[in-house]
């Protein structure tokens, strides 16, 4: 049984130690070299972190860069698309590679939206029936990342996960968190800000080569450390973090270990026991192919039991049907595991498209959608660096995601890039309905089921057709 509201659950590390308080406190950790790693853990690389330049630039790869497996003539012709225009209208407005910043409904999960408000406008649905759904969105959720359905939550969307998370964390003055701030969304950054009133320290992390680095997320921690959080795909450049190798070092550690996966649900495999996750946070407006207004949160029973959330009403509080309008007393215990984290009544429209999307995965089968994003991804990424177009040399490698972005990082600001050609590229693009954004300087585009060989070849003739503009 977990605490009791109105008990004492005073934090773990409530009291005691020196008053250290250090508000507004962000540290640049750049220290990484001189902290010993453990014998065998990671290799040790030499890394070499500059001080506080956010937007570190990638280097540019080169086809000499790219591993001979990712050239194109290596990649099976992926032409027909796992899931088709029957399925995903958006497949006949043009070619769509936005799905890191959107989700793209099927007609089966409009369907199922669409049911729910008929069950509103019609006074059809039952309580029982809206629960059948939420807990079929939770219980195939769970499946996707290895875990129960008793480990996951429903929240509004990563910002909700990620502070729920930060809020129940028995914080003391001097505590830190660990991260590579600039290659994560200013939603996983500004929750941890926001702790510097309680002298909770922000230790950055420099990226390496635009990556986030094991060792040096590592190295950042000490014996104050209390979380360790991460992207499981940056939203730019749109590499894969090592997650297995920072969350052993957390396991071993008694470090939590909470990742941001809502680039890679969906599209990626996630396996929260098999990288040592503690908690991880997703929204369904991606690729999970849902609709905004929902979001996962998965929490490792031992770690739900010993966090405290913020927040508290009834679907965290264990009460029996009968009992729920008998409140008078506070002495209500709250819901074992993750459970206790969700605040009041959900988002049903979210809950019935994404418990019918995560249908549609699963009858295709995650290995199978990674496969496919990933070899359109690598054709695309190959092509465009054949072009000589800078291409992060790290896509080449295992932190290749569906996810391919051009550029240099940094050159423009969030939604604009600062290089001419990019400029021009991006414009004819658009006006072929090729749907994609800009990222923090650099052209991105994404891969899911509904994409096909004919979407890179698209892209790769339109970028032809710009780039040999300029060299006339
Ligand atoms: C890595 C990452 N985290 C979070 C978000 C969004 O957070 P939220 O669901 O709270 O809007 C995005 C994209 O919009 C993202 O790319």
């Amino acid at each position: 049984m977990g605490p009791r509201v109105g008990a004492d659950a005073s934090p773990r590390h409530a009291s005691g130690g020196p008053e250290r308080r250090i508000y507004g406190s962000i540290i640049w950790y750049t220290d990484i070299l001189t902290t010993p790693l453990e014998s065998g853990e990671f290799p040790r690389r030499g890394l070499a972190l500059p001080r506080a330049s956010a937007n570190k630039e990638a280097p540019i790869s080169s086809l000499a860069a790219a591993s001979p497996q990712h050239h194109p003539a290596d990649t099976p012709a992926r032409r027909v698309r796992l899931a088709g225009s029957d399925e995903f209208p958006v497949v006949e407005r043009g070619t769509y590679l936005n799905i890191c910043e959107s989700t793209a409904l099927s007609r089966r999960v409009r369907g199922a939206a669409d049911e729910f408000l008929d069950h509103v406008m019609y006074a059809r649905g039952t309580r029982d029936v809206r629960q059948q759904h939420v807990d079929g969105a939770r219980h195939k959720f769970a499946r996707l990342i290895g875990t129960d359905a008793a480990d996951i939550a429903i929240v509004k969307n990563v910002s909700e996960g990620l502070n729920a998370v930060a809020t129940a964390i028995p914080w003391r003055a001097g505590d830190n968190v660990v991260l590579c701030a600039s290659l994560e969304h200013p939603n996983n950054v500004l929750p941890w800000l926001h702790l510097a009133r309680l002298g909770v320290e922000m230790r950055i992390v420099e990226p390496v080569e635009g990556a986030i680095e094991p060792a040096a997320m590592v190295a950042a921690m000490d014996g104050r450390t209390r979380v360790v959080t991460c992207a499981s795909v940056t939203f730019a450049p749109g590499l894969r973090a090592d997650l297995g190798a920072i969350g052993r070092a957390c396991r071993s550690r008694d470090v939590l270990f909470l990742v941001d996966a809502v680039q890679s649900a969906g599209i990626l495999s996630l396996d929260v026991a098999g990288d040592h996750i503690d908690a991880l946070v997703t929204s369904t407006a991606k690729g999970l192919l849902g609709l905004y207004g929902c979001g996962f949160l998965y929490c490792r029973p031992e770690w739900a039991e010993r966090l405290t959330p913020a927040y508290l009403s009834r679907p965290a509080v264990e009460l029996p049907p009968e009992r729920y309008s008998e409140m008078t007393g506070l002495d209500v215990p709250m819901r074992a595991g993750a459970r206790r984290f969700e605040v009041g009544s959900v988002d049903y429209a979210s809950c019935y498209a994404v418990d019918a999307s995560l249908s549609l995965l699963s009858e295709i089968g995650m290995p199978a959608i990674e496969t496919h994003a990933l070899a359109l991804a690598g054709r695309l990424r190959t092509g465009m660096a054949e072009m000589g177009l800078a291409v992060p040399h790290r896509a080449f490698g295992p932190e290749a995601s569906h996810i391919v972005t051009v550029g240099q990082l940094g050159a423009g600001g969030h939604g604009n890039t600062t290089d001419p050609l990019l400029v021009r590229l991006s414009d004819h693009l658009a006006a072929h309905d090729v749907v994609h954004t800009i990222r923090r300087g650099m052209l991105r585009f994404a891969f899911h089921l509904f994409n096909s060989d004919d979407d890179v070849d698209r892209v790769l003739e339109l970028t032809r057709e710009v780039v040999s503009r300029k060299a006339a």
